[in-house]
């Protein structure tokens, strides 16, 4: 029997998720998405994706879950790139919706940015929903751009100048990337740092991050997921972060990223061991651990930041609506 409060609502306890709560969640998210978006078996949408326990490992003290009676019913993850902040997926059991539940998980979440001095805050969502609009705009967010998921396949290329990997960088030189990977977001947005997500690529093994170089300068860089169990899923690589130096050249810098990202996508299978030496590695970024890749075939998915990297024959995936305080 759910403990009740006084009018006999059953009480919603919002805390911490801890790792036995990371199967749980993650049905919750499926269902949820399912149900919302349609699926004829909500119970087995997205299976093939991890965001709740990758983004739980990246930051545990940062994901917050709603329980009743010791049941998860709700769960978020919250994460700061540096001075910009964003959460999801925000996901309620669809049993539990209007009943204020995403609600109690805005709080602590809003409450942690304030916590982390964060400058900027926001995140994607579905601009269908009025629902959705209405939810953030009760926490002072404001619809601000409707944003393109462009999605194309991996076909043939010239990769002459393939990019590096930041597997590739050894220990000693991983933390210069990261300075450099620093000193290009700083530039694009005073204080975005994605060292937290290059980690996590690189330590969970959910993909990799490319660099671009423009002789010892960084041009360029993405933070990419590939295949099953990571943020992309099956058969696909999800660019989550793509940044480049200012201008012209962020044009250009695209485009060997997106062909490395496509020969990914040719390469079913693990890489074999020796392919990592192909890139000149040295041991990786602290805490990589040399391994496998995760199966990849010919789809890729990203959201261009500008109209002028968007690569040719790209097509709409869906829109989201970026919304922010
Ligand atoms: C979106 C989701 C997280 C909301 O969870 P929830 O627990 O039902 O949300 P709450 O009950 O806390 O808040 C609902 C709020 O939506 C807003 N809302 C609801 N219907 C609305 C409408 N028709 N027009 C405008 N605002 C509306 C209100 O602000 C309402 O809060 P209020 O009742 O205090 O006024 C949940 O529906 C879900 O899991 N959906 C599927 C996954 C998903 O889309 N996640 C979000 C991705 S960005």
């Amino acid at each position: 029997m759910a403990n009740s409060s006084p009018r006999g609502e059953p009480v919603v306890e919002v805390r911490v998720l801890v790792e036995s709560d990371l199967a749980a969640a993650t049905r919750v998210m499926q269902r949820a998405f399912g149900t919302f978006l349609g699926a004829p078996d909500p119970d087995r949408f997205m299976t093939d994706r991890n965001y709740v326990r990758s983004r739980w490992r990246a930051d545990p003290s940062a994901a917050l879950t709603a329980v009743v009676d010791g049941k998860v019913v709700g769960s978020n993850l919250v994460t700061a790139w540096g001075s910009v902040g964003f959460f999801g997926p925000l996901t309620v059991a669809p049993e539990w919706w209007n009943r204020g539940v995403a609600s109690r998980l805005l709080e602590p979440t809003l409450a942690l940015f304030t916590d982390w001095n964060t400058a900027h805050t926001g995140l994607y969502t579905f601009p269908h929903s009025p629902k959705h609009v209405g939810l953030y705009q009760k926490f002072g967010f404001s619809p601000r751009f409707l944003t393109a998921v462009m999605t194309r396949p991996v076909d043939g290329h010239d990769d002459a100048r393939a990019p590096d990997l930041a597997a590739s960088v050894g220990s000693d030189e991983g933390s210069g990337v990261l300075q450099q990977c620093r000193t290009l977001t700083h530039a694009i947005h005073d204080g975005l740092d994605l060292e937290r997500e290059i980690r996590a690529v690189a330590t969970q093994q959910l993909g990799e991050t490319v660099l671009v170089w423009d002789g010892d300068r960084l041009g360029a860089f993405a933070v990419c997921h590939l295949g099953a169990d990571t943020e992309a899923g099956a058969g696909g690589c999800y660019v989550k972060f793509w940044g480049g130096t200012a201008g012209a050249r962020r044009e250009r810098s695209f485009r060997p990223v997106a062909w490395r990202l496509y020969r990914f996508g040719q390469e079913p299978g693990s890489v074999p061991r020796g392919r990592r030496r192909q890139f000149g590695a040295r041991g990786g970024l602290p805490g990589d651990a040399p391994g496998r890749f995760p199966h990849r075939d010919p789809r890729c998915l990203y959201a261009p930041a500008e109209r002028a990297s968007v690569p040719p024959a790209g097509s709409l995936r869906h829109r989201r609506l970026a919304v922010m305080r």
